[in-house]
């Protein structure tokens, strides 16, 4: 992992923000030939979005969404693909768990592509069901339940 990676809280609507809608587009939508209905993004206010950053450049994206009062979902996975191989998406995911549990979460569920099981699999995610079909592509549930043990890092976040 490089030694300037930051990963920290996007403000929802900041510039920031933009950056990540941009990764997601060219990472994650683009490829398909998919856009985002400002109706989407709009549906994101409640949602804690996550950055990952190289010398403020920002490199990956996650977001979690609350399902429950105890389940979040995990979202939007991306590290743009010239930093892939790096520990980048762990590090994101890592965060987002040490967030979801400051925020009083206890799991986190997900949609994995199939293309993307592998690395929720090394990240301890455990599939469950048959797969399905999501934006054009074969998808499996996934879920970790998040450990009790305390995690420090710095204050809670508020989504
Ligand atoms: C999936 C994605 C986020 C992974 O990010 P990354 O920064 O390359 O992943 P990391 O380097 O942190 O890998 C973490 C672990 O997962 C494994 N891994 C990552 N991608 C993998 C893949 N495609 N197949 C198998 N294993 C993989 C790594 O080997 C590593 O395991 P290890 O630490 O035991 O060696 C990235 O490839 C990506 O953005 N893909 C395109 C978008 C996408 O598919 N997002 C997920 C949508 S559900």
């Amino acid at each position: 992992m490089s030694p300037e990676l930051c990963i920290r809280q996007i403000e929802y609507g900041s510039a920031e923000w933009e950056a990540e809608v941009q990764l997601r587009l060219t990472v994650l939508r683009q490829p398909l030939g998919l856009t985002f209905t400002l109706e989407e993004l709009a549906l994101e206010t409640d949602t804690l979005h996550i950055g990952a950053f190289a010398a403020d450049t920002l490199i990956g994206c996650l977001l979690l969404t609350p399902q429950t009062q105890t389940i979040c979902k995990m979202r939007q996975v991306a590290v743009a693909a010239k930093y892939r191989g790096r520990g980048i998406g762990r590090a994101l995911v890592q965060h987002a768990e040490v967030a979801a549990k400051q925020n009083g979460y206890t799991e986190i569920v997900l949609h994995a592509r199939e293309t993307a099981v592998a690395f929720y699999l090394a990240l301890k995610y455990l599939p469950e069901g048959e797969p399905f079909t999501e934006v054009t592509l074969p998808h499996l549930a996934m879920r970790r339940k998040l450990s009790q043990k305390a995690d420090i890092l710095g204050s809670p976040n508020q989504f």
